[in-house]
């Protein structure tokens, strides 16, 4: 092959109409001019399916922006394309109480409606949701109302102060895992939400395990990697012994920094503290709820809280012991209160912190004589010298979470003192074997009073 021929098969390529230059020697044609879009549209058009390629773009062009209008048909300020949501002009932002992370284009994307139909693969589903400290007290209520709600869930615990037993009745479900796991080491998981409650939460144990700010960072950690929101259960131990009545979470609290309850009351307050770092400096989006004192079935009995306390004593025929002149006052509110409160609290666009309890004030000798109307009115009372360090009183002003979260307590302590009774007695004399289930039906069925 000469050059010339060279030359000739590199300008017939251009041209399929041409003969090839292998089988038949090129002759002295002259050359065929190209045809190209500006010359001759039409035929470029119809060569090689193009035209097809065309109509297929144009189809799936239209499609998506149906799906996706780039205009607003609503007024500007709803801005109701979730996709084009600014994250600069959510109020929530403004206010400075929510940085931007990734679940703000997710959230949109799960709220999004497009001509009343959600568009295939964009459903809301169901999130999955750590719950450290689940297997205790609170946490384990908290996990009867995610499950019931269809989250999944994954529980963490060391069983340090929780029980299997108040898991049980999850065994086997698909949507629910449980793994023995101490916050204290870091761990990965994929998760859209943390609700962080590991900690021993009584005197009696957390002098002996102190887990808030190492557990806590972990957490926070894993938030970090994965995006997910945090939810910090703080305490009002953060108030001390207040010196403002009732405390509002804008008290900045009376604590004894080196006293037996500061493992408990300044770990939670540098568990604040590291959350709102880890918001302010890295986008995190967490919220802090400080619980007060809170009673229901599944309590650790003999845990030295003083409802638990009371009503073990009362059951057991043993006198109440009230420490100090009995005088000093608590709010006491019952679980599925809280519960309700922590979940509008992660679902909701504040960080907090939140006051969560019941306003209701007792005093130690109030709470004894209501104890003895439920449950034995002839239960003697034991005077005993006061614990070091214990608050005069607590009550919480809850005006920030009726406002911004819609929520306050339903449940009166004589309302709910008789359910914790019935839990109590059934632990203590073994009245049933499957006590869990119960108080599950009945969680249940107290959530169809907040629907
Ligand atoms: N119940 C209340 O009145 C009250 C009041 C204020 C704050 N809180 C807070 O709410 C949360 C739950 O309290 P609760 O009353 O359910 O207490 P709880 O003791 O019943 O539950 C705590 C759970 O955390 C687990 N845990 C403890 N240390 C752990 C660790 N290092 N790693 C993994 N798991 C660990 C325990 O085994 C238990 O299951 C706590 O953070 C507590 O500080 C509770």
């Amino acid at each position: 092959m000469n050059s010339d021929q060279l030359v000739h098969r590199t300008h017939h390529t251009h041209n399929e109409e041409q003969h090839d230059p292998i089988l038949q020697p090129p002759q002295n044609k002259p050359p065929t001019p190209i045809r190209s879009f500006s010359t001759d549209p039409i035929r470029y058009m119809l060569r090689e399916q193009r035209l097809l390629f065309v109509l297929i773009g144009v189809a799936i062009a239209t499609l998506f922006f149906s799906a996706f209008p780039l205009t607003n048909p609503e007024p500007a300020s709803s801005l109701s394309s979730p996709l084009l949501h600014d994250p600069t002009r959510d109020p929530a932002f403004e206010s400075g109480s929510v940085l931007p992370t990734r679940r703000i284009l997710l959230e949109g994307l799960g709220s999004m409606n497009v001509g009343g139909k959600v568009p295939l693969g964009l459903k809301s589903k169901s999130q999955r949701i750590v719950v450290t400290g689940g297997a205790g007290f609170v946490g384990s209520h908290l996990v009867d109302r995610l499950i019931a709600r269809g989250d999944s869930v994954i529980v963490i615990d060391n069983f340090f102060t929780g029980r299997k037993e108040n898991l049980a009745h999850h065994f086997g479900n698909p949507k629910f895992e449980l793994i023995r796991h101490d916050v204290v080491e870091p761990i990965l998981l994929e998760v859209d939400q943390i609700y962080h409650l590991a900690c021993p939460a009584s005197p009696v144990h957390y002098k002996f395990n102190p887990t808030n700010v190492v557990g806590t960072l972990n957490m926070l950690g894993l938030a970090k990697r994965v995006g997910a929101r945090f939810l910090l259960t703080s305490t009002s131990e953060v108030y001390g012994d207040p010196l403002q009545h009732p405390q509002a979470e804008t008290y900045w609290g009376n604590v004894n920094p080196i006293g037996v309850r500061s493992c408990y009351d300044e770990g939670k307050r540098t568990a604040e503290t590291l959350s709102m770092d880890y918001h302010r400096g890295l986008g995190i989006e967490v919220r802090i709820a400080r619980i007060f004192n809170t009673y229901g079935p599944r309590m650790c009995i003999d845990d030295g809280r003083v409802v638990s306390n009371f009503v073990a004593q009362a059951l057991r025929k043993e006198p109440l012991t009230v420490y100090g002149d009995g005088k000093q006052t608590r709010s006491f509110q019952y679980v599925s209160d809280l519960v309700e409160g922590l979940m509008r609290l992660m679902e909701g666009n504040h960080v907090g912190p939140f006051n969560l309890g019941n306003p209701g004030e007792f005093t130690m000798l109030e709470l004894a004589q209501v104890v003895q109307d439920t449950i034995d009115p002839n239960a003697k009372i034991e005077f005993r010298p006061n614990t070091e360090d214990d608050p005069h009183k607590r009550k919480p002003d809850i005006s920030k979470a009726k406002e911004l979260l819609g929520w306050e307590p339903t449940v009166s302590l004589r309302k709910g003192l008789p359910l914790m009774v019935t839990d109590f007695r059934q632990r203590i004399f073994g009245d049933s074997k499957d006590n869990s289930n119960a108080i599950a039906n009945a969680e249940a069925a107290s959530t169809k009073m907040f629907a």
